[in-house]
């Protein structure tokens, strides 16, 4: 497993400054790839690092491990998000996805009866979702969530300006309730203590949302406001590159995580599950 560490913080190991000024060394993040970081270097401590020939050592080990690996000729590049998708496949129902291994449970999407105001509830509480997830990736209490600034996925100012709409059309905005509410408390809470477990929630959101979200809205829309497509199911740019750009930083950042860490972050899924799913019952509340 390639281990991948930026030059720029391979070096701040090599002064005297601490690694990263604004954690605690105690955080999760630093925790887990700190002791593997100095195993793989031959270190114990940062006192060995002061030494001239040791800095040049981890430069020209960290340049060369960043180096990605040619595929050979028929071998496909397999990632974690791959993993991430199987399993995220595998959890939905068979009329939901081609994929999908679980019995339906409930009326199909295409049977759905959503209304104006459930439909308004859904988005209130997706707003608070994404909210939620974009000032945790400002933040970055965790390095590697700064990765997943700016992907150009992010929802909150679309849906911003889709509430607009409907209050100009008359509707009263209702406020955010419990399913977003709670979402949102337990991302918060991951993101500080469980790096790897909060990755999977972001993975399963945004691309839940390009994926069947899509279909969803586009099934609701025709139901229900004439086929006007909303902000929210609008991306600026190339979707497909948007998204690919977003996969490989993900695997990426798995790179530096052990196996016991990926199945951590798979694990989670059925509980982004779970909570998306009872957002999206909201449609029809
Ligand atoms: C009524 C509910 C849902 C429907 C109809 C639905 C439908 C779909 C469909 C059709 C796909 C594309 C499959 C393909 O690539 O061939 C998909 C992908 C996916 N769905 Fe869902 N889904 C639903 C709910 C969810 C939920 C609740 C989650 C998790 C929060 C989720 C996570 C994903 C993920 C991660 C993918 C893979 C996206 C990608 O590879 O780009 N889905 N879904």
């Amino acid at each position: 497993m390639a281990f991948q560490i930026p030059i720029s913080q391979t070096q701040s190991f090599s002064t005297d400054r601490p690694p990263f000024p604004s954690l605690s060394l105690k955080h999760p993040c630093l925790q887990s790839w700190i002791p593997r970081y100095r195993e793989r270097m031959g270190l114990e401590g940062r006192r060995r690092l002061s030494s001239p020939r040791l800095r040049t050592t981890v430069v020209v080990s960290a340049t060369a491990t960043e180096m990605p690996r040619k595929p050979r000729s028929g071998e496909e590049e397999k990632g974690f998000v791959d993993e991430m998708r199987a399993v995220a496949m595998k959890l939905h129902t068979r009329d939901q996805a081609k994929e999908g291994e679980k019995e339906p449970e409930g009326e199909p999407v295409a049977r759905w009866e959503p209304t104006v105001e459930g439909y308004l509830r859904f988005l209130v509480d997706s707003k608070v979702v994404f909210d939620t997830l974009e000032s945790i990736v400002a933040e970055s209490a965790c390095p590697w969530y700064a990765e997943f600034r700016n992907t150009g996925l992010e929802r909150s100012e679309n849906l911003a300006r889709d509430l607009e709409w409907f209050k100009e059309q008359g509707n009263a905005i209702p406020k955010p309730s419990t399913p977003g509410v709670t979402y949102s408390q337990y991302l918060i809470k991951l993101s500080a203590k469980d790096p790897q477990a909060f990755i999977c929630h972001f993975y399963n959101i945004y691309f839940a949302h390009t994926a069947g979200g899509r279909i969803i809205g586009k099934k609701v829309a025709e139901k229900i406001l004439d086929g006007k497509q909303l902000e929210f199911y609008k991306w600026a740019g190339d979707l497909r590159q948007l998204l690919q750009n977003v996969r490989e930083k993900l695997n990426k950042v798995a790179n530096s995580w052990s196996r016991e860490e990926k199945n951590h972050c798979l694990e989670e899924t059925e509980k982004s599950f779970k909570y998306s799913s009872d957002i999206l019952r909201l449609m029809l509340s």
